[in-house]
C-alpha cells in the first residue's frame, strides 16, 4: 500500500513517509487506530454534496504515529473542498495523498498513549455527485437527481466498532433509495423519516481499504426531487485592479453560467411559464434570478451582457464597517447584494454569459507593514454561490505600475499561478499582473487570497511625474500654437490695416 504524493507534495510526504514508515511499505495499514464510533451526515444538494463525518478513534499502540483518513474508495475523485479538525482545531501538516487509488489523507494528531481517544472531524464538499434522472422532462415537470456512491460504508483503513450514517435530501419527495449490506446490520432496511434516510447502525466494520480482508463495500444510491434550479458556472474570470492614485480597487467578473439540470421535453412556452409565475409555482429547472453577495464596501455596480446593461437588475448597497453604530456595539457590517435577473429564463442545458463589476475603498484592502513598507493586498478569490461550483476560475490581479518582489497568498492549494507585466498608456516599467487559476471552485473557497509587494515612494511619484509632465508639454505646445495662431491673426491684422 502506498500514499502517492500529488500537488509537489513529494518532498513533505519523502520525509513524512521515512517517519511513518508503514505508509511506504507494501504491507496493510498497520492497525494502530481503531476507530469507536464514526458517525456520517451526507446532505444532499443540486450541484454539491456536503459530508460531515465524526471519527471517535482509540490508538491501539502507544505512539501511533499519523491517523489515514480516506477520502472515498477506490477510484473516488477528491472532494472539491475538505476540512479536517483534531479534536475541534484545526492542525498542521495534514497532507493529501492516495492509498491503494483511494484520496486519503494523513493527519497528524500528536502524541498519543495506548488507549488515547480522539476525535477527528472531516469536512468535505464534493461537487457534480447528483445527476439529473430523467435527463428531459417537461416544463412543468417536477426535477429529480440521483446521487450514487461506491461506498454505502464510510471508507476507512481501519476497523470500526459501530458506525451511523444519514442522508439527508433536499425534501421529503425520494422517489427510491438502494439497500444496505447486511453483513454488518441487523436492520435490513433503511429507515426513511421525513427528508432523512438512517443506514446502519453497522458493527464490526473491517477496514475498506488499505487492509488485507477488506469489508464487503456495495454500492448505494438516492433518487430524490430538488426544486432549486442546477446551477453551474463554467468558467469565472475575475479581474482585480488597484489604483493607488484613485484609491479603489475594481473588481470585474465575466461569468460564463449554464443550467445544469433537466433539459427540456418540447418547446418553452412563455405563457405557460409567466402562468406558472402568477400561481406561484416556481418551476425547479428554470433560473430566473441571482443574488450575489458583493462586498460592504461595493460600490459603482455594473452588470451587463452581450446585448448591453441589463436593466432589471437591483443592487442593494451593504453598510461598511467604517459606519459607527448608535448603539456603542460593534459596527455592523451588511453584504451589498445584486439581484441579478437575466435576459430570459435559463432553462436546463442553456448558457448564460454576463459580466458584474464592482468598485471599493482601496484602504479596506491594502494594508502597509511600517516596518518593512511592504504593501498587502487582500482579494476575494470569489463571490460564492450556495450550492455553485465554478468548473474554471481565474483570478487576475493587476498591481500599479512600479511595484516590485511580488509574493502571493492563496488559503487552499491552487493549480497555478503565473507572473507577468502588463503595460498601458503612460505606464513606464509596466503593471506586475498575478494569475492564478482553479478548477473545481466552491462556495467555501470565497476566501481572500493575499499579495504582497514594495512599491517604493519613487514608484509612487512616477505617475503624478508623468502626467504632470505630459501635461507641461501638451501646455507648452498649446501656448506655442497660440502665439503662432495669434501671430498669423495679428499678422493678418496688420495687413489688412
Ligand atoms: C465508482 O468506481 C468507479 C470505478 O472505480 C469509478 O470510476 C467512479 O469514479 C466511482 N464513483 C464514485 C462516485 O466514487
Ligand atoms: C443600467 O441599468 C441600471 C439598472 O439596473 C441603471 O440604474 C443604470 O443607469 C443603467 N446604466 C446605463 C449606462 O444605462
Ligand atoms: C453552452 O456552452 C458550452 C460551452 O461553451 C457549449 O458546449 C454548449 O453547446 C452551449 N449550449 C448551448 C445550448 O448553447
Amino acid at each position: 500500500m502506498r500514499i502517492t504524493p500529488l500537488l509537489g507534495l513529494a518532498a513533505a510526504l519523502a520525509t513524512a513517509s521515512a517517519r511513518r514508515s508503514h505508509l511506504d511499505s507494501d504491507d496493510a495499514t498497520p492497525q494502530s487506530f481503531v476507530n469507536t464510533a464514526v458517525a456520517r451526515t451526507v446532505e444532499l444538494g443540486g450541484a454539491t454534496s456536503l459530508v460531515t463525518t465524526q471519527y471517535n478513534a482509540k490508538a491501539l499502540v502507544d505512539n501511533p504515529g499519523a491517523y489515514v483518513l480516506a477520502l472515498g474508495g477506490q477510484g473516488a475523485p477528491p472532494p472539491a473542498w475538505y476540512e479536517v479538525l483534531v479534536g475541534g482545531k484545526a492542525v498542521d501538516g495534514v497532507e493529501f495523498g492516495s492509498l491503494d487509488g483511494a484520496p486519503a489523507l494523513s493527519v497528524p494528531v500528536g502524541k498519543l498513549a495506548k488507549d488515547a481517544a480522539v476525535v477527528i472531524s472531516l469536512t468535505a464538499l464534493t461537487a457534480h455527485s447528483s445527476r439529473p434522472l430523467p435527463h428531459e422532462i417537461g416544463q412543468r415537470d417536477p426535477q429529480y437527481l440521483l446521487w450514487e456512491t461506491n461506498s454505502t460504508l464510510v471508507d476507512s483503513a481501519y476497523k470500526s466498532d459501530v458506525e451511523r450514517i444519514k442522508i439527508r435530501a433536499p425534501t421529503p419527495s425520494i422517489l427510491q433509495h438502494g439497500n444496505v449490506p447486511t453483513t454488518y446490520t441487523r436492520d435490513t432496511d433503511v429507515t426513511k423519516s421525513g427528508s432523512t434516510l438512517t443506514l446502519g447502525p453497522f458493527y464490526g466494520v473491517p477496514p475498506t481499504i488499505g487492509g488485507a480482508g477488506a469489508a464487503d463495500q456495495a454500492p448505494f444510491y438516492v433518487h430524490y426531487e430538488t426544486t432549486n434550479p442546477i446551477v453551474g458556472i463554467r468558467s469565472l474570470k475575475r479581474a482585480a485592479e488597484v489604483s493607488h492614485w484613485g484609491g479603489n480597487l475594481n473588481i470585474q467578473d465575466e461569468i460564463a453560467l449554464f443550467n445544469d439540470g433537466p433539459t427540456l421535453r418540447g418547446q418553452f412556452s412563455r405563457l405557460a411559464h409567466q402562468q406558472s409565475k402568477f400561481h406561484a409555482t416556481k418551476p425547479a429547472q428554470i433560473l430566473t434570478e441571482l443574488t450575489l453577495r458583493l462586498p460592504p464596501t461595493a460600490h459603482s455596480v455594473y452588470y451587463y451582457d452581450v446585448i448591453g446593461n441589463v436593466s432589471t437588475s437591483h443592487f442593494r448597497p451593504g453598510q461598511g464597517a467604517s459606519t459607527a453604530s448608535l448603539t456603542g456595539r460593534a459596527p455592523r457590517v451588511v453584504d451589498g447584494t445584486l439581484e441579478i435577473k437575466p435576459r430570459y429564463p435559463v432553462l436546463g442545458g442553456w448558457n448564460y454569459s454576463f459580466t458584474v463589476g464592482w468598485d471599493s475603498p482601496l484602504s479596506g484592502a491594502l494594508r502597509v507593514d511600517a516596518k518593512t513598507g511592504r504593501h498587502v493586498l487582500a482579494v476575494p478569490f470569489l463571490t460564492g454561490l450556495k450550492d455553485v461550483v465554478v468548473d474554471d476560475e481565474e483570478l487576475r490581479i493587476v498591481l500599479p505600475d512600479g511595484a516590485t518582489d511580488v509574493e502571493v497568498f492563496t488559503p487552499f492549494p491552487v493549480d497555478a499561478i503565473e507572473h507577468s507585466v502588463h503595460k498601458t498608456y503612460l505606464d513606464t516599467t509596466g503593471r506586475p499582473v498575478v494569475t492564478i487559476t482553479k478548477a473545481l471552485v466552491t462556495e467555501n473557497h470565497a476566501q481572500n487570497v493575499y499579495v504582497s509587494y514594495n512599491y517604493p515612494l519613487s514608484a509612487q511619484l512616477q505617475k503624478p511625474l508623468i502626467v504632470t509632465g505630459v501635461v507641461g508639454v501638451l501646455l507648452f505646445v498649446f501656448i506655442v500654437l497660440r502665439r503662432v495662431d495669434y501671430n498669423i491673426a495679428s499678422a493678418a491684422e496688420r495687413k489688412r490695416k
